[in-house]
């Protein structure tokens, strides 16, 4: 049985690198779930579609094969497909098409680790309910939109503040006030306010609650002393 670590959280709250550090400190699989949502989304946007448009986004979802590498594509990583993946999320029928891979991925992670940890909105409430962990990672908006532009920057692709505040408030609203699969924590999810941490005082706490919940230490699968 594979140990099964959720992390849910809204865009740039951190949870992206609290969940690969994570997997590594654990030596578990790691998957960024909105990866296949941005893929989804950039495949719609290729194909001269409208991500809100039900149809094309669903045909685009049962068609994505995350096997193939598509996750690693750089474009995935825009602004652009974030907030076409924003769009195509909103649409029942890509979220039941994404699902199956999501659960194999938890239940027989790739090479065979021992374990998975799964990062996105909906992993704790929806993908995996029965996660051994569950985090929600999350920080106020003026926060995550000032580390979305300073990630922006160091890239090199100029970004103007005000336009990424509300671009991730427009997230938000959309992410959380969707029908299905809406952005919360799930009711035993462990909520983790990253406003005032660094990335480190906020690794030292996630590994410290994975630890206790798992009885596992971040080395291995040694138990706790
Ligand atoms: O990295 P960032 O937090 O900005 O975004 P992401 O995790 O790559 O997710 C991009 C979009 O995909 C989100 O705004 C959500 O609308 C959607 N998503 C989702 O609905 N469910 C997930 N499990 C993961 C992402």
């Amino acid at each position: 049985m594979s140990v099964v670590i959720a992390i849910d959280g809204p865009a740039a709250s951190g949870k992206g690198t609290l969940a690969k550090r994570a997997a590594l400190a654990f030596g578990f699989a790691h998957l960024d779930t909105g990866s296949l949502y941005r893929a989804v989304g950039m495949a719609v946007l290729r194909a001269g579609m409208d991500p809100s448009d039900a149809e094309a986004a669903a045909r685009a979802a049962w068609d994505l094969h995350p096997e193939d590498g598509i996750l690693d594509d750089p474009a995935l990583r825009t602004d652009e497909a974030a907030q076409a993946a924003s769009k195509v999320a909103a649409v029942p029928a890509v979220r039941e098409a994404l699902l199956e891979f999501q659960r194999r991925f938890a239940s027989t992670p790739p090479g065979d680790a021992p374990g998975a940890v799964l990062d996105g909105r909906d992993i704790g409430t929806v993908v995996c309910p029965s996660a051994d962990a569950k985090l929600f990672v999350t920080a106020s908006v003026e926060v995550r939109a000032d580390r979305r532009l300073k990630e922006l920057r160091g890239r090199g692709i100029p970004a103007i503040p005000s336009d990424v505040l509300e671009d991730m408030k427009a997230r938000d609203a959309r992410d959380s006030q969707r029908a299905v699969a809406p952005l919360r924590p799930a009711a035993d999810a462990f909520v983790l306010d990253t406003s005032a941490l660094d990335a480190e005082q906020a690794f030292a706490e996630a590994i410290g609650f994975i630890g206790s919940k798992t009885g596992l230490s971040p080395r291995g699968l040694k138990p706790r002393a």
